[in-house]
């Protein structure tokens, strides 16, 4: 980890608890590359883990309770290490908590500790900031209180090496981590999301897509090509809870269900066309998006094989409109992203990325002229919307630590 994020972090924890925490993990955030809202389909989906994270220094302590500050909310939160409620004032703290509560679940044994947590990822932009706390909580409370996850349950507790480090996490252990942060975002939170966003924090790989089959659970992690990845952010707060997510996923799942199929995965696009009759207008318009986005993630990652990047950046500008006409899930302020964005020479793709409803637009930008589309888009967002936005020039890395 670089040394001025330790400083960052530990800065943070020694100006409330006074000295330096014994502990420190990062998880990053995560961009969908292509493939949205195809992961609760048990479809397939290309994400990046990418260069902004959630930090947490920590240290256990003796009285019982769990402390977190943070470097973005002015209010500590504070509560019993066996309790965990939700706090209207600390909304952001429930994605800790909500970790807490499924590792519990899972009998692992902890108790109070200190915690500050830093953070990079921008919030509401789409970036998983979100999955990223969760993923940084659980891998904390693994390192201040070691276990082992294994399908289900837990193994012998690892054994810390002369230095004091943990053994390296196994893929197995990490799938068993995403799932174990998901069901806090599905059963505290209460947004009913696929496992995208927690398995790219964790299985993210410097310079290299993370390919990832929701049917089989299973990760790829294919060469990412070098041009520039760079996200916009419209500055419209996306908001999940808001209930637009989970609508969209029942309409997916209804849709499934009188199609004969247990996930859309299983559909093509002849058979939702033939049914389209039965299907309510979204349930339509869902199953069409959901199965013809499964197709051009297989398709996209074919183009990436082949190093035909430019056919790749047409994926992802047809999956944009895909999620703006069928899924609605696009915004105003992100279709002119788009739009902007593809009037640049150097722009090979770019789509809304993540959950939508607002958030950002990645875009796939020709490496040697990052520079100038940074200014193109900076110079004619704030002409089309008059919004002051900073394009972010991401790198990709790897996953949690
Ligand atoms: C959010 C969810 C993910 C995924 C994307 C859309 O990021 O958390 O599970 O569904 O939206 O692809």
């Amino acid at each position: 980890m670089p040394a001025n994020e330790i400083q960052d972090v530990q800065n943070l924890f020694k100006k409330h608890f006074h000295h330096t925490a014994p502990q420190i993990v990062r998880a990053p955030g995560r961009l969908e590359l292509l493939g949205n809202h195809t992961d609760y389909n048990d479809g397939l989906v290309m994400a990046l883990a990418v260069d902004r994270y959630i930090t947490i220094a920590a240290e256990p302590r003796a009285d019982g309770k769990i402390e977190l500050i943070s470097s973005l909310f002015p209010q500590p939160e504070i509560f019993p290490a066996n309790e965990f409620k939700k706090n209207p004032a600390a909304p952001w703290a429930d994605y800790v908590k909500g970790t807490l509560e499924q590792l519990q679940k899972r009998d692992v044994h902890f108790s109070g500790f200190s915690a500050a947590i830093h953070g990079t990822i921008p919030m509401g932009a789409g970036m998983s900031s979100s999955a990223a706390l969760e993923v940084a909580t659980a891998l904390i409370v693994r390192k201040l209180y070691p276990f082992t996850l294994t399908l289900g349950g837990l193994g012998a507790a690892p054994t810390r090496d002369r230095k004091g480090e943990l053994p390296a996490l196994t893929p197995a252990e990490r799938l068993e981590f995403a799932k174990i942060c998901q069901a806090a975002e599905n059963k505290f939170v209460g947004v009913q999301c696929g496992i995208l966003d927690q398995v790219s924090s964790l299985f993210g790989k410097d310079a290299s897509v993370i390919d990832i089959d929701c049917r089989t659970l299973t990760v790829d992690n294919p060469p990412m090509p070098g041009e520039a990845v760079i996200v916009c952010n419209s500055g419209v707060k996306h908001e999940l809870i808001g209930g637009e997510y989970n609508e969209l996923r029942q309409n997916c799942e209804g849709a499934a269900k009188k199609l004969g199929a247990k996930f859309l995965r299983s559909v093509e696009l002849h058979q939702v066309e033939a049914a389209k009759s039965q299907l309510s207008p979204r349930e339509y318009a869902c199953a069409h998006h959901v199965v013809s986005e499964i197709a051009r993630v297989v398709a996209g990652a074919r183009a990436l094989r082949e190093g035909d990047h430019a056919q790749f950046g047409q994926y992802m500008f047809q999956s944009h409109a895909s999620s703006r006409d069928f899924l609605k899930n696009s915004t105003a302020e992100l279709d002119v992203l788009v739009e902007l964005a593809r009037q640049h020479p150097a722009c090979l793709g770019a789509r809304l990325t993540g959950g939508g409803f607002g958030g950002a637009t990645i875009n796939l930008v020709k490496h040697h002229e990052a520079e100038s589309f940074i200014a193109h888009m900076t110079r004619e967002s704030e002409k089309a919307l008059g919004i002051k936005m900073t394009p972010i020039v991401c790198q990709i890395v790897d996953g949690a630590e």
